[in-house]
């Protein structure tokens, strides 16, 4: 027994494959373009200032949202204070020693007026 392909299925076929190329980079493009786009606001690790704590930083504040809202404050040193203890309350968990690490790196690092 033969089987017939239809005519049509032949042409879609011919022209699915004809045109891979173009689906192709549709879909690298739409795969790309995200990422680029949400890029900044991804990377907030690597923008963080060198210095003592950014480590700790990194490690203990990014756990329940990203980095973004330190980016986004500016405070003294007090504020800092008040805003690491405020994270405690959240449910951070620190070691004092690592607490006034981080809050003396936030300070020197986002402070108010910038
Ligand atoms: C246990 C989870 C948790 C951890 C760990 C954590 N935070 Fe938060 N943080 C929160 C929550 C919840 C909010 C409130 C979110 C909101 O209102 O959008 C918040 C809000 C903030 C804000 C904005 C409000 C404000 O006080 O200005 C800042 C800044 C902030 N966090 C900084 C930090 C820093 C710095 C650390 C590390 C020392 C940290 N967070 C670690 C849970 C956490």
């Amino acid at each position: 027994m033969k089987l017939e392909i239809p005519a049509s299925f032949k042409l879609l076929r011919g022209s699915f494959f004809k045109h891979n190329a173009f689906f192709l980079s549709l879909f690298l493009i739409g795969l790309i373009l995200p990422v680029r786009v949400s890029w900044p606001q991804v990377d907030y690790k690597s923008k963080l200032p060198e210095g003592e704590g950014k480590q700790l930083v990194i490690e203990l504040c990014g756990m329940c949202h990203n980095l973004q809202k330190i980016f986004d404050a500016r405070k003294t040193e007090k504020e800092w204070e008040l805003s690491v203890k405020d994270m405690v309350s959240r449910g951070m968990q620190i070691f004092p020693e690592d607490a006034e690490e981080i809050i003396k790196y936030l300070a020197k690092s986002f402070p108010p007026g910038r």
